[in-house]
Parts: structure tokens; C-alpha cells; sequence
């Protein structure tokens, strides 16, 4: 079965997992299984660019991966630093619009300087937007969001009957992005783990036993074709079946 070119999810979220068992079937440090990991991000990109995918969406630290040990926690924010300095030009030189969603409060300063760059030098790339979640939870994005809004409407800028889906959705991390079409989940596991939780609403969901680092263009695609092969009806009837 062959990928159908016209109905390509505009809009694919990961959650990217397994790393360290890909690593601890191999005998080797947890860490390498996340430099292989971080890798993979590059190879995953360039396949959904290619195939036509306008937005990828990355679990990559979530808000509660700080209660990793200290080490790993270490390995994880330190290690794009050092490979940024390597790869910045290819990166600026890209033609993908990369951006990063999450907390800004507990990142390294470094970590947090070189996500603005990044974010600055790639605004106007018109290619794939690929996104970065780090430091991200849900519940904290929502968290968020109702606070911005019960302000608003503390200081009379708003009204109750203003508050609508998209009113909330305009104070989420998310809010110039189209719908989320499809999730993906490596590893085996079957859950969400506080990941996107407002904007999973009608996507499509897809969980492979994979790891992450294993995940490669024949298994994007095994997930779009069964994205394909699904019949969405967003709670209505489809009229053509
Ligand atoms: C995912 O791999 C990477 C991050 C969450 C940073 P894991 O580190 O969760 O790998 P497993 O689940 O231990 O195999
Ligand atoms: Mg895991």
C-alpha cells in the first residue's frame, strides 16, 4: 500500500519514547540511547518534510521527566547545547520553521538562550514547522491558559459568554497552529502521559511498540497509512459511506 498523497496529516505529534530500552537491549548507558534518540529527531523531520507533513510536534521533556535522576536530567539539557554549537549552521540554514513550547522558568539559561536564537533564526522558514516540547505538560498549558483568562476577565477585558473553545484555545501554546490530525506513540506504552491534552480532542491516535530509535521512514509511514485507513467523522455521519 502506497501513501495517499492528497490526504497527508497536515499536523503529527510524537511522544517520544523508548530510548532507554533501546539502549538497555544493547547493554549500553541510558544516554546513548538519547543521543540516538536526538538523532532520530533529525531523520524523522527530514522523512515528514519529504512526505509533506506541514507540522511536527515533539514530546521531548515533559514536566515531569525533572524527576529523572539528576544525571539524566543533566545529560538531557545539557546535551543540545554542545551539539547546537556543532550544527547551528545547518539548523539556520534549514529550511524548517523550528519553535519550542513549554515552561521557560527551569530550563538552563544557556538551554534558554539557544532556543530563542533558534526560534529567531528560523521565524520566517517557510518549510516544515517542527516544534519542540521541552519543559512541557498539559495541565500546566491549561493551568496557564485559565489564568490569563480569569484575569481578563477580572479586569473586565472579557466577558463569561466570551470565553468560547476558541477564546480558550487562543491562550494555549498552540494557538496559530491547525488541528492536531494524528499522535504517534513509540515504545509500547498506551497513554498520553499529559501530553496535548486539549488539542488530542479529535486526533487520530497511533501506538507502535517501536522505540524511538528504531522509529524510521517505514514506520511513519505504516502510522500514516493507518491514519489514512481511519474513517473520521468528528462525531458526525460520513455521507459518502
Ligand atoms: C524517551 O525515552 C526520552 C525522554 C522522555 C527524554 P525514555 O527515556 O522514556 O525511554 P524508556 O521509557 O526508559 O525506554
Ligand atoms: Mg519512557
Amino acid at each position: 500500500m502506497k501513501i495517499d498523497q492528497k490526504r497527508i496529516p497536515t499536523h503529527i505529534a510524537m511522544i517520544l519514547d523508548g530510548n532507554g530500552r533501546w539502549a538497555k537491549k544493547r547493554l549500553l548507558p541510558r544516554t546513548l540511547g538519547h543521543r540516538k534518540g536526538a538523532f532520530n529527531i533529525v531523520e524523522i523531520a527530514k522523512e515528514c518534510s519529504l512526505i509533506g507533513v506541514k507540522y511536527l510536534t515533539l514530546f521531548c521533556f515533559s514536566t515531569e521527566n525533572w524527576n529523572r535522576p539528576k544525571d539524566e536530567v543533566k545529560y538531557l539539557m545539557y546535551t543540545p547545547i554542545r551539539y547546537y554549537k556543532k550544527y547551528k549552521n545547518k539548523i539556520w540554514n534549514s529550511s524548517y520553521k523550528i519553535r519550542f513550547i513549554g515552561k521557560r522558568d527551569r530550563i538552563p539559561a544557556e538551554l534558554l538562550q539557544i532556543i530563542q536564537e533558534i526560534e529567531d533564526k528560523t521565524k520566517d522558514h517557510t518549510g516544515l514547522t517542527l516544534t519542540l516540547c521541552v519543559d512541557y505538560g498539559a495541565y500546566d498549558e491549561l493551568t496557564t491558559a485559565v489564568k490569563e483568562i480569569a484575569s481578563l476577565v477580572s479586569e473586565k477585558k472579557l466577558s463569561i459568554d466570551q470565553i468560547t473553545k476558541e477564546c480558550i484555545e487562543q491562550h494555549l501554546f498552540t494557538k496559530d497552529y491547525p488541528n492536531l490530525d494524528l499522535l504517534i506513540r513509540t515504545s509500547g506504552e498506551v497513554r498520553i502521559s499529559n501530553f496535548l491534552l486539549w488539542q488530542l480532542g479529535y486526533a487520530e491516535l497511533y501506538f507502535t511498540d517501536v522505540l524511538w530509535p528504531d522509529f524510521n521512514r517505514k514506520e511513519l509511514e505504516k502510522a500514516i497509512l493507518s491514519y489514512q485507513s481511519r474513517d473520521r467523522r468528528f462525531g458526525g455521519l460520513n455521507e459518502n459511506k
